[in-house]
């Protein structure tokens, strides 16, 4: 809306400036723009609807711009710079489209009418239950060569393949999500910032070409059936903020070289078919904000006590489920989790107590799942927070824990013998350590004043 406005004060400004009175949007162009709402909704009028210059005054979705050219001898014009298909919102009621044909090449046969395109949008416009359309072979070569923004958000019947090369588009956000588009992904241009291409069909490897996209923010292939083994190039996007290849048929192991991502805040590789272990790189990416890993249950190993010191502090996420994780929990999870919301190991075969530590979670974390190991021993958690937390706190499945005090329902109350000594902590609870020592010689000395006083009575 507010960019509309802004074009139409800029238009109305130059057009009382200036005696070129014919700043209008070509001919060619507005035609194209009537064909194509034509196309993707036959059912409007769209030429009666709007029969004047459709960049003063046509639907919401069309935006035009003002270009002015350097030479003096040609004189300012209009053109069409962004067509949004398919209502969004109230706040976005861009033109909603129902395009039922099989065919799409006429359709995108007609963006060659806008030679100043920048971007591209269809959402929900292809959404029949019985029938596809396909989309060209040919599609990156038949779209404006100015195209920074090519998005499809949501439209299930579209098929087809984007294999295609489509480095010669100047693109900036790729966003292809929601559709039964099948083949392997594109070759890209290296301007690509954003590469959305999750919940279609995609197969085939990730090529280590991807790396040559070094802008690369986002790199989302989330929920398609890609296979073969992540190339350590991926290391070389170092501006990655998030990286979701959950959900696909990924196997080998996940590249110690992640630990270059310094940026990386979200790192999703759950539910793939990764395998040895969990990589110490990954105490290496400092932005790290949310870490899932989790369904990759041939990854094995143990949880490196190490990484936490590093990035523990930033982290609000862990997904480590189904890994199938044995030994221990480090007590440094509990110690340097200092802002963690979301804490999940069930499903592996860890062993031994949940460590004192995790007593200090409690100030932030607002869903923990253990369950399905093999965990024993006192769940170090107040009976308060127990309460709280409620089913957001899960232990089922370890037969050997149980609660200090007060029965919570679901864990057994602990035998007297398992209640632990207060001193008992190591490694990475010093700083605990030294408060419960205090503690414990603040007890010690008043036993001492104790038998003093006891024996200044006798
Ligand atoms: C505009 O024209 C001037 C002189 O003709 C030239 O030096 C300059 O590079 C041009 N700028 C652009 C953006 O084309
Ligand atoms: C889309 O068009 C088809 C026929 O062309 C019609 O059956 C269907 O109801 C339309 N869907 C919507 C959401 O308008
Ligand atoms: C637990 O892990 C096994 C493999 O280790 C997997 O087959 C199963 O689906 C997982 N269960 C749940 C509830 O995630
Ligand atoms: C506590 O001790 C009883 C008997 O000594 C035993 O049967 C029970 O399994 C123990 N409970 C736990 C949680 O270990």
């Amino acid at each position: 809306m507010a960019t509309a406005f802004h074009i139409l004060f800029a238009l109305f400004l130059f057009l009382i400036l200036s005696h070129n009175a014919a700043l209008q949007l070509p001919p060619s162009e507005q035609s194209a723009v009537y064909t194509l709402l034509e196309t993707i909704d036959p059912s409007t009028n769209w030429r009666a609807l709007y029969p004047d210059d459709l960049c003063l005054s046509g639907p919401h979705g069309l935006v035009c711009d003002l270009f002015i050219t350097n030479s003096s001898s040609s004189s300012p014009s209009v053109h069409v710079t962004e067509l949004n298909f398919g209502y969004v919102s109230d706040f976005s009621p861009n033109p909603a489209c129902n395009f039922t044909s099989g065919d799409s090449t006429y359709l995108f046969t007609l963006l060659s009418s806008f030679p100043f395109l920048k971007k591209l949008f269809f959402y929900k416009c292809f959404t029949a239950h019985d029938s596809y359309t396909t989309l060209p072979l040919n599609l990156f070569s038949l779209l404006p060569s100015t195209l920074e923004e090519l998005i499809f958000i949501e439209n299930p019947s579209l098929t087809g393949q984007i294999s295609l090369d489509a480095s010669s588009l100047p693109l900036r956000r790729l966003v292809i999500t929601g559709t039964a588009i099948s083949g392997e992904i594109p070759v890209l241009p290296t301007t690509l910032q954003e590469l959305v291409l999750s919940r279609n069909q995609l197969y085939g490897q990730i090529q280590p070409s991807i790396s040559t996209c070094t802008n690369l923010k986002v790199l989302d292939l989330s929920y398609n059936s890609l296979t073969g083994s992540v190339p350590e190039q991926l290391s070389r996007l170092v501006d990655l903020l998030k990286l979701d290849l959950s959900f696909n048929l990924l196997n080998g192991r996940i590249p110690i070289q992640f630990s270059a991502l310094k940026k990386v805040e979200l790192l999703d590789l759950s539910y793939n078919q990764f395998t040895g272990g969990l990589p110490d790189g990954l105490g290496e990416m400092e932005g790290l904000r949310e870490v899932y890993l989790s369904g990759n249950d041939k990854i094995g190993g143990q949880i490196p006590p190490d990484i936490w010191e590093k990035i523990g502090s930033n982290l609000i996420g862990v997904g480590f489920s189904s890994l199938g994780l044995e030994g221990n929990i480090p007590a440094s999870m509990g110690v340097f989790l200092k802002k963690i919301h979301f804490l999940a190991l069930d499903n592996n075969s860890l062993e031994g107590p949940v460590p004192v530590q995790f007593k200090w979670l409690e100030s932030t974390v607002r869903q923990i799942n253990l369950e399905k190991n093999r965990l024993h021993g006192p769940v170090p958690f107040s009976p308060e927070f127990v309460v709280q937390m409620g089913s957001k706190l899960k232990l089922n499945g370890n037969r050997g824990l149980c609660f200090v005090k007060g029965n919570f329902g679901v864990l057994p109350v602990c035998n007297e013998t398992e209640v632990p000594h207060p001193v008992l902590f190591t490694g990475a609870g010093e700083k605990k350590t030294k408060g419960n020592l205090g503690r414990g010689k603040f007890l010690l000395g008043l036993v001492v004043i104790l038998l003093v006083l006891d024996l200044l009575h006798l």
